[in-house]
């Protein structure tokens, strides 16, 4: 059975007070139409077409996917006629499902057990019972419980009003019928819209049946209109995330206190996170690692047995196995960690390879560095990179000393296993072995006296 998936994701999202298309705000950093396009890519033999029409352009941009037929609503009619829109897309022997591009919570399975309901003389929709129905359109069953057609809130009777299952806007439909069905449509009704929902009453009249899913839970089907609901997305999503990690080993101090907003694209064993961690991007963390509160961890490789302290921001770097960052620490871009490497608090490190056993444990900047092995980086130690207008690179071979408050003005390289007197301003490169330092003598005036305070007249 091939498939057509028609998104709809013209409307413009006024409750949301925003210039942004409802669509392109985000759960978990990704655009609401961008999870249900990942969504709708999981189905096997399946064309995605998307229909938009408030901030078309913006949307294409965002979601840059060359393989989706964008199909712009011009105006925003009714669902039915945002269906018709795409309706020259549509194959006879196609099955097409409806999506919502504001509705990001659906599961594959739900799906899956929808389209496994529907056949060339069905239609299948996605209905849910809820216990306070007002704004949905009623899904009317007659005595014997056949489905015998939608009523939308503003045209239902008070009776129909009390039904609790609702239309969740999911459905499939065998491509043939619903196309002879959209060019029926009309728009009148209490909205002057045309519904998609009146395809129902059509079916039922050509004794086509209408069979019913539902999804596991509510959640799945929820949409958002407005800000507080993007937030309340949010937290299911994190949630439903946590609770995935959980069950693969990973101990969350808190599981509502954690936001994974992208993938992890490996994932180690007893893998321990306290409260109010972000990971974002693409992260991989290895066995046994630890990270502190409130720390931030972007498009990062983390070795096995790494322990990242309390409130570090990380981004774009490697870290060898063993190592341990933190607490206060900045790893930004192309940083790469060997194994066994200290970095301590109040340390910010750019482009920088550091090979193993090396500590830089107090007060530095480390930008555009290369750092051998077991060398000790003294606090305060500043490389200075930048001349205003170049960047320039900084070399310390294996086993170097650098004392405290030293600056290394680049280019400049430090041979192995020498010693940089505390307080050094370097500007040359530095011979191996041997101790360099500049520093001013230090001198004592013995008939110094301190000043008084004078009285005031
Ligand atoms: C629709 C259903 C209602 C259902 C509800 C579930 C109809 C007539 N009503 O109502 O039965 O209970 O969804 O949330 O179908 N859209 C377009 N172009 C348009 C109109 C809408 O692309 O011209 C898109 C919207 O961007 C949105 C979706 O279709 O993603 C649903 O539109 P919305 O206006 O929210 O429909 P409701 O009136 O809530
Ligand atoms: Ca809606």
């Amino acid at each position: 059975m091939k498939i057509t998936t028609i998104i709809l994701a013209a409307g413009k999202g006024t409750r949301m007070c925003s210039d942004q298309p409802k669509v392109l705000h985000k759960i978990a950093n990704k655009p609401l139409l961008r999870h249900v396009y990942d969504l709708s890519s999981q189905l096997t033999d399946n064309s995605v077409h998307i229909v938009i029409g408030h901030g078309a352009e913006l949307v294409k941009q965002a979601l840059n996917l060359p393989e989706v037929n964008w199909i712009e609503q011009l105006q925003q009619l009714g669902t039915g006629h945002a269906v018709q829109q795409a309706s020259g897309f549509i194959a006879d022997e196609d099955m097409v499902l409806i999506l919502y591009g504001d509705v990001p919570l659906l599961k594959l399975a739900t799906l899956n057990r929808l389209l496994a309901n529907v056949s060339q003389q069905s239609i299948a929709l996605l209905t849910v019972n809820l216990e306070n129905s007002t704004g949905y359109g009623r899904i009317v069953r007659n005595d014997s419980g056949e489905v015998i057609k939608i009523v939308e809130e503003k045209d239902a009777t008070d009776a129909e009003k009390n039904i609790l299952e609702v239309n969740t806007g999911i459905m499939a439909v065998p491509g043939d019928k619903l196309k002879r069905w959209l060019d029926q449509l009309d728009n009148d009704n209490a909205q002057n819209e045309y519904y998609l929902t009146d395809i129902i009453e059509m079916a039922v009249a050509e004794g086509i049946s209408v069979v019913t899913n539902q999804p596991e839970t509510v959640d799945e089907v929820l949409g958002v209109n407005n800000r507080m609901q993007l937030a309340q997305l949010e937290r299911i999503y994190q949630q439903q995330q946590a609770e995935q990690l959980m069950a693969r080993g990973v101990t969350l101090r808190d599981p509502l206190r954690f936001d994974l907003r992208g993938s992890l694209d490996s994932l180690g064993q007893d893998i321990e996170i306290d409260i109010n961690v972000i990971l974002e991007g693409n992260n991989s963390i290895g066995n046994n690692v630890k990270i502190g509160p409130n720390t931030h961890i972007k498009n990062s490789l983390i070795g096995d047995n790494v322990e990242i302290l309390g409130l570090c921001i990380i981004e774009d770097a490697q870290i060898g196995q063993g190592s341990r960052i933190g607490p206060y620490a900045r790893l930004r871009p192309e940083t790469v960690l060997a194994a066994n490497v200290h970095i301590g608090n109040f340390v910010e490190i750019k482009k920088s390879a550091i090979a193993e056993e090396t500590k830089i444990n107090h007060l530095s900047y480390i930008g555009d560095a290369s750092i051998g092995s077991k060398v000790n980086i003294g606090a305060g130690t500043i490389t200075c990179n930048y001349d205003g207008a170049n960047k320039f690179r900084t070399i310390i071979e294996d086993g170097a000393f650098i004392g405290s408050d030293t600056q290394l003005i680049a280019p400049v390289t430090v041979g192995k296993n020498a010693t940089i007197g505390a307080g050094s301003t370097i500007t040359r490169d530095t011979p191996a072995d041997q101790l360099t330092l500049s520093r001013v003598k230090q001198v004592s005036v013995s008939s110094w006296q301190r000043p008084t305070k004078q009285e005031k007249s």
